[in-house]
């Protein structure tokens, strides 16, 4: 399905019934990352209303002009739920889409009944990251995304992931366009710290983290628990930075039992 929210048009699943659970896509992923999520809750489950849309810039949606700011994605996923008619969901993201949930929490906090972190961090880039962002957008903008795929693929994804999981991960990647990836590099680059966020977030709050997540390693996750008042961790093994993907069976565990004590 697809709708235009503040001028741009935006891909979306929409799947099921029941309380609704919005996913928001990582880097340099989209909507399809959460394939496995739509089919357990929608369907396996029967229980949930599952909505995941392709942020401006990825997958089936349009790709305006960068950077993307995570307060411009947040305004386009609060004008989604007006479209559809949704006062509150539970908000669920992975990685960018953490940043993303941040900046929602910020400006629409009564919105979010409940709230999922997976594989992300509340701190903003180093000097350091904010360059390399910035050769990752240019490479990209040249190369296309596959040079920066095989550049970024290693560090997504626990060693020993299956080929299957490696391609499926690759494919949905090279749908994105390459003006997209390089808006949402450089608008991650400039996102606000949400550390002093985090102990003001009520709702009930569950974050999951890949046991074998480099990027954003289980010592974020449980130090962002700490600081989190109604929150808990959850691992999730043989998984890297996308366990949605990486291990969806022990992920979707995980997200039922949360789900359904809320
Ligand atoms: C992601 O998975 O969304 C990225 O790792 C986020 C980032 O590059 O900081």
């Amino acid at each position: 399905m697809e709708t235009i929210v503040n001028g741009v048009r935006l891909f979306y699943e929409d799947r099921g019934q029941g309380p609704a659970v919005l996913f928001v896509h990582g880097f340099p992923l989209n909507s399809a990352m959460w394939q496995p999520q739509i089919e357990y809750l929608s369907s396996v489950q029967s229980a949930y209303r599952v909505i995941v849309p392709d942020l401006r810039g990825f997958g089936a949606s349009d790709v305006p002009e960068g950077p993307y700011l995570m307060e411009t994605f947040a305004d386009d996923l609060a004008s989604l739920l007006d479209t559809l008619g949704l006062d509150q969901v539970v908000l669920g993201g992975l990685s960018m889409g953490g940043y993303i949930a941040f900046a929602f929490m910020r400006r629409y906090a009564e919105r979010v009944r409940a709230l999922i972190l997976c594989d992300t961090r509340p701190t903003v880039d180093s000097h350091e990251a904010q360059a390399s962002r910035e050769t990752n957008a240019q490479l990209a903008e040249r190369e296309g995304v596959g040079l920066l795929l095989d550049k970024m693929l290693p560090a997504l994804l626990a060693p020993q992931v299956s080929g299957e999981v490696q391609s499926q991960v690759r494919t949905i990647a090279l749908r994105n366009d390459p003006k997209g990836i390089a808006g949402a590099l450089r608008g991650m680059a400039q996102r606000a710290d949400a550390t002093d966020l985090l102990p003001q977030i009520r709702v009930p709050t569950l974050i999951i983290v890949g046991a074998q997540d480099s990027l954003t390693p289980p010592d974020v996750a449980h130090a962002m628990q700490s600081s989190i008042p109604n929150s808990r961790v959850v691992e999730i093994p043989s998984a890297g930075h996308v366990p949605p993907l990486e291990n969806p069976a022990a992920f979707n565990k995980a997200l039922a039992a949360f789900l359904g004590e809320i």
